[in-house]
């Protein structure tokens, strides 16, 4: 028996044909059974009627999330959920499913204990797709920009988004091994040799807080340039961003749609130029709305939201207070108060990317790290790339499930991971 998926069946609309799937809906009584088969491409109406099986105890033995093969004729139906309907001819159970613990309506917490099972909802199935898409399009973002493929350890010796966030790990009885929380130090040595880098990783941070936009352990994209102004970097993340948004609404169609995503405010941002906006002309257009931040304190989450909402394209906010943002960015010559740092911000989310380009003066970098009350002499590897032909140079990092929220209209980053690690939840 040869199999054809559901979705090929839908576009071949008539004709015998085998399906194979789980059962995810069914209805009916001894006489006539309704399913709702499900595999990976959609789903679709099969119905089994009394006189074609007369081993009755088979379909009656059917209940939800049974995996079945099942041959039959197409017939098109306007009732049936997807257009058509399999008259069933012959059946098998392959395995059988005993009262699936995930019924309509069911508590966030239990869907959470039960992720695993979760997984095969429709929804969880379509950010999937949704999320395979994002990583193949920064992929191909970046190999037709130039870049290669480039890996950072995971266990690494050095902070560098800030020590408080970081998980230490039993590294043979070592104190200062850690997981990483950016692939930057390790990628900034290797753009002396090979130059434009990229890369998509976990990325974990030991982060306490409870948010719609926060996981302990995320997958970030992150890109490293040799001979880069600060507008380069910028240039690339929006050009990497657009070319994410492209993808998916040309390969997503019928999941956005199952998602009820309207995709207007993304189809609009594809022919435009994205926002630029300094950090202080941002606290001045947050003021006109009623918002007063005082100069020198970071954006919060519902002040880059709000900023946001003033635009109808995401917006990058530049030149950020020095004091606020990482020892390794650019001071700006003319104020040395800020930093060639930038965030992009979109709407209902805030910050999706963080970038910057990078200090290259040696002593600077040195005084910034004491600011921060680390050792210098702990980074000389990091350091040996501002003494021996440093260039100009910078990069970004995008949180991959972040960019998925926004994209699948999301309310929390946690249904954009297959299994979310948040400071509460490690299990299952
Ligand atoms: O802004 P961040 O901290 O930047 C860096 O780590 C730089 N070293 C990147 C670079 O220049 N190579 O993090 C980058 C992005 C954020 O904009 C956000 O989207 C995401 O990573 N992110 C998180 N996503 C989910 N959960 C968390 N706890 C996150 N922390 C950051
Ligand atoms: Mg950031």
């Amino acid at each position: 028996m040869s199999f054809i998926s559901v979705q090929q069946a839908i576009d071949k609309g008539e004709g015998q044909v085998s399906l194979r799937g789980w059962i995810h809906r069914e209805r009916g009584s001894n006489k006539l059974k309704f399913i709702v088969l499900r595999d990976s491409s959609n789903i679709i109406q099969v119905v089994c009627k009394r006189d074609i099986f007369e081993d009755w105890s088979l379909i009656d033995k059917l209940s939800v999330e049974s995996s079945i093969e099942v041959t039959g004729t197409l017939h098109e139906d306007a009732r049936a959920p997807t257009g058509y309907e399999l008259r069933a001819e012959s059946l098998t159970l392959v395995g059988e499913s005993h009262e699936y613990p995930i019924t309509r309506d069911m508590s966030v917490e239990h869907l959470a204990n039960n992720r695993h099972l979760w997984l095969r909802s429709r929804k969880m199935m379509a950010m999937l797709k949704i999320r395979s898409t994002v990583f193949t399009a920064i992929r191909d973002y970046f190999l037709q920009q130039g870049f290669i493929e480039y890996h950072s350890p995971i266990f690494q010796a050095v902070q560098c988004e800030g020590g408080s966030e970081l998980f230490e790990v039993n590294y043979f009885d070592k104190k200062d091994v850690f997981l990483t929380q950016t692939w930057q130090l390790y990628a900034e040595p290797a753009i002396f040799g090979v130059e434009k880098i990229f890369t998509i990783a976990p990325t974990f941070r030991a982060e306490k807080s409870l948010t719609a936009r926060h996981l302990t352990e995320f997958w970030m994209a992150e890109m490293e340039m040799a001979w880069a102004s600060f507008s380069d970097i910028i240039g690339h993340g929006e050009g990497m961003v657009k070319h994410i948004v492209q993808k998916v609404l040309k390969d997503n169609v019928l999941e956005l749609s199952l998602l009820e995503r309207d995709t207007k405010d993304l189809e609009n941002l594809l022919d435009k130029p994205f926002i630029q906006i300094t950090y202080t002309d941002a606290l001045a257009k947050l003021k006109t709305v009623g918002m007063n931040v005082e100069w020198g304190k970071d954006l919060r989450t519902l002040e880059e939201e709000k900023l946001c909402e003033l635009y109808d394209v995401p917006v990058v906010v530049t030149h950020y207070p020095k004091k606020v943002k990482a020892f390794y960015m650019t001071e700006d010559q003319d104020n040395p108060d800020v930093v060639h740092g930038c965030d992009f911000l979109v709407k209902g989310i805030g910050e999706i990317l963080g970038g910057s380009h990078r200090e290259h003066d040696l002593e600077k970098i040195k005084q910034r790290l004491i600011d921060d009350n680390e050792d210098p002499s702990e980074y000389e590897f990091y350091l040996d790339t501002r003494r021996y032909g440093s260039v100009p140079h910078g990069g970004f990092g995008l949180g991959t499930e972040r960019v998925i929220r926004w994209i699948c209209g999301f309310d929390q980053v946690k249904d954009c991971i297959a299994f979310p690690r948040t400071p509460e939840r490690y299990k299952p």
